[in-house]
């Protein structure tokens, strides 16, 4: 479930270490807790986040190693994302991830719930031990972010009158935010000036954005066995992203589908028809082209190296994913 490990060569050695770190930070205080973070850190994750969080750390520190607080920011970044993936899916009522049974699938909604918590709490005592204040208020913010996203994509079900910036707000809020404040606040560890620090930020911003938007396609274009995760669930759950809002702008009866939640025979399968015949989907990827491209220049401030390469090559990989 890793991407092509040539991508992440200047880090792999790191990413091992993480790996193992990674479950010992969870401790095993409590059993039940540590055999579900265990089950879902075990079952490893593509390792996205911390990749990038240790690319920007390497790029910044071209004269001298990387510190032991990069490493754990990259560490706490995978663990915020990670709880925020077992809320999700108690939320989406999700049976599969990552390959494996979803958390709340496998111990029940409550331990999944206080897993989550659990999680987020280790990661911002982590986070506080850093010591870098402006880092934790980086890191804090994408917490409140990340639940205001949630919140948010709960709120616009079935609204046909959502617009693509709203469709944008929300993807910031979910997943482009924990890209963006993770990458500047590695810079930042690197004491990197401000300017960098805000470029490493919009690197990151649109990365996520990218990320997210090709997300939303392949849960119209992918297989549950590829992804590891459900397949086209998002439409049937009034999860309106990229590709229907604009198959929406061509095909009218698409609306009529939406509003009644698909509630008459074969609905579902017309409304996946329509999009499928829109500009939709294509439309989708020029954005989430456009967006790799803008993350790409805002690393123009970084000095050629290896690490720096990798992340242009990252923006690639996002629009080349298939899982
Ligand atoms: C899943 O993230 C949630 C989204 C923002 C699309 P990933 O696709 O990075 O999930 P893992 O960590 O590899 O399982
Ligand atoms: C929610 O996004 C994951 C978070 C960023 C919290 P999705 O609902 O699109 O993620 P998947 O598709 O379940 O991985
Ligand atoms: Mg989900
Ligand atoms: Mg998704």
């Amino acid at each position: 479930m890793t991407p092509a490990t040539s991508l992440f060569s200047p880090v792999e050695a790191d990413l091992r270490t993480l790996a193992d770190n990674l479950i010992q930070l969870v401790g095993n205080d409590h059993p039940i807790l540590y055999a579900a973070a265990e089950h879902l850190f075990g079952a490893g994750g593509k390792r996205v986040r911390p990749a990038i969080v240790l690319l920007v750390s390497r790029a910044t520190m071209l004269q001298q190693d990387i510190t032991l607080r990069h490493r754990r920011l990259a560490e706490i970044t995978e663990m915020i994302h990670t709880a925020s993936l077992v809320h999700d899916d108690v939320v989406d009522e999700s049976e599969m991830r990552r390959g494996v049974p979803t958390v709340h699938s496998l111990f029940g909604n409550r331990i999944a719930i206080q897993a989550g918590d659990f999680l987020f709490a280790q990661a911002s005592w982590y986070l506080a031990n850093l010591d870098n204040l402006e880092v934790v208020k980086l890191l804090s913010e994408v917490i409140m972010d990340l639940a205001t996203g949630e919140i948010q994509q709960g709120l616009n079900r079935f609204d046909v009158g959502t617009s693509i910036e709203t469709y944008l707000k929300k993807t910031y809020c979910k997943t482009a935010t924990l890209f963006a404040n993770s990458s500047k606040a590695a810079g930042l560890l690197s004491d990197v000036e401000a300017e960098t620090a805000q470029h490493l930020y919009e690197y990151g911003r649109h990365f996520g954005l990218a990320f997210q938007i090709v997300d939303d396609i392949l849960d119209f274009t992918s297989s549950a066995d590829t992804l590891g995760k459900p397949a086209g669930s998002d439409l049937k759950d009034g999860h309106l992203t990229a590709p229907v809002l604009f198959a929406l702008e061509e095909k009218p009866y698409l609306e009529v589908l939406i509003k009644r939640k698909f509630g008459q025979e074969d609905d579902l399968e017309q409304a996946l028809a329509l999009i499928q015949d829109s500009l939709g989907i294509q439309r989708s990827r020029e954005l989430a082209a456009h967006h790799a491209k803008e993350a790409v220049q805002h690393l123009s401030i970084l000095l050629p190296s290896e690490s720096k390469q990798a992340m242009i090559d990252m923006t690639d990989y996002v629009l080349s994913r298939l899982y």
